[in-house]
């Protein structure tokens, strides 16, 4: 069982539930017509159940079982669950296996970026054309490798990102722009960017007279969060040729801490995406 969680975890998991229904019911003419399979992939599964973690300890239904549950107007002809947590991934094969044994599931226990490479090299080839994808990338943090997106793009997949502005590039931006080596190359990794491109995105650097001379110094831009954002949205349609709006995440003090949203070469799902992002957005 995972934990963490609030109100967002499950607003989240109903955006990519209520989307999935709307690609079934989309792609179940166009999978007849043109003989496509629909494939699912989750690059960060979970158990299929989360504990919210509060003191009520309730228990809250994971995406993985919720979109397993989707049988009307069709199913999904492939599931495919990445966890890299042995004893989570081995609890996950438990639930989906026993629950749904119908269904073609396939959990492995590996870390999410070398899947998604696998996924699109797939997807490249001539049996992987007749699929088309919804994809759901839900790190807790920063695990997911800019490269991973790179590889996905021009291909026929619908994938939804949870991108950690509040809490992971946003944290990682130290206020005086000292950052660690370790630090730097994750964003770098992350972001799919190099270090002074980086810097010059979120950092201004300016002369100051001093009693000793005249030093450099170096501030941190105000709404650095809502900056990632802009950021990592510009940098997808680099990728795709559509992104959704984002739905935000923010915690009980109201600070942003994700944002979630969809990248997609289908104008029509993003358009789809954005009429269920701003219904909730209102919640
Ligand atoms: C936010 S939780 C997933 C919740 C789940 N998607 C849901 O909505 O029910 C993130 C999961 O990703 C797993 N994880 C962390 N790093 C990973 C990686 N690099 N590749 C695959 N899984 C990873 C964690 O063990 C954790 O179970």
């Amino acid at each position: 069982m995972n934990n963490f969680g609030g109100n967002w975890t499950e607003n989240k998991i109903e955006i990519l539930v209520e989307y999935a229904k709307a690609y079934l019911t989309i792609m179940n003419k166009f999978a007849v017509m043109y003989n496509w399979e629909l494939l699912y992939f989750d690059g960060f599964a979970g158990s299929g159940f989360i504990n919210k973690g509060n003191r009520t300890k309730k228990q809250i239904i994971g995406a993985a079982k919720r979109i397993l549950e989707i049988d009307e107007p069709r199913a999904f002809d492939m599931y495919y669950f990445v966890e890299k947590e042995t004893e989570i991934a081995l609890q996950l094969k438990e639930n989906t296996k026993s629950m749904f044994p119908s269904k073609n599931i396939t959990v492995v226990n590996t870390d999410c970026n070398e899947k998604i490479l696998s996924m699109s090299a797939f997807l490249k080839t001539k049996k992987g054309k007749k699929f088309r994808a919804l994809a759901y990338i839900d790190p807790c943090g920063m695990q997911l490798n800019w490269n991973s997106l790179v590889s996905l793009q021009e291909l026929n997949v619908d994938v939804w990102i949870l991108v950690p502005t509040g809490m992971g590039v946003n944290r990682l931006l130290k206020r005086d722009g000292r950052i660690s080596d370790a630090w730097i190359n994750r964003l770098e990794i992350f972001l799919g960017m190099k270090k002074e491109e980086i810097l010059d995105h979120f950092y201004s650097k300016k002369i100051v007279t001093t009693l000793f001379g005249d030093e450099l110094v170096t501030t941190k831009e105000e709404k650095a969060i809502e900056k990632s954002e802009e950021l990592y949205k510009k940098r997808l349609k680099e990728l795709f040729k559509f992104v959704s709006n984002s739905y935000v995440l923010k915690n009980k003090s109201n600070s942003v801490m994700f944002h979630f949203l969809m990248a997609s070469n289908n104008k029509f799902a993003v358009k789809v995406a954005n009429e269920i992002i701003a219904k909730y957005n209102k919640i």
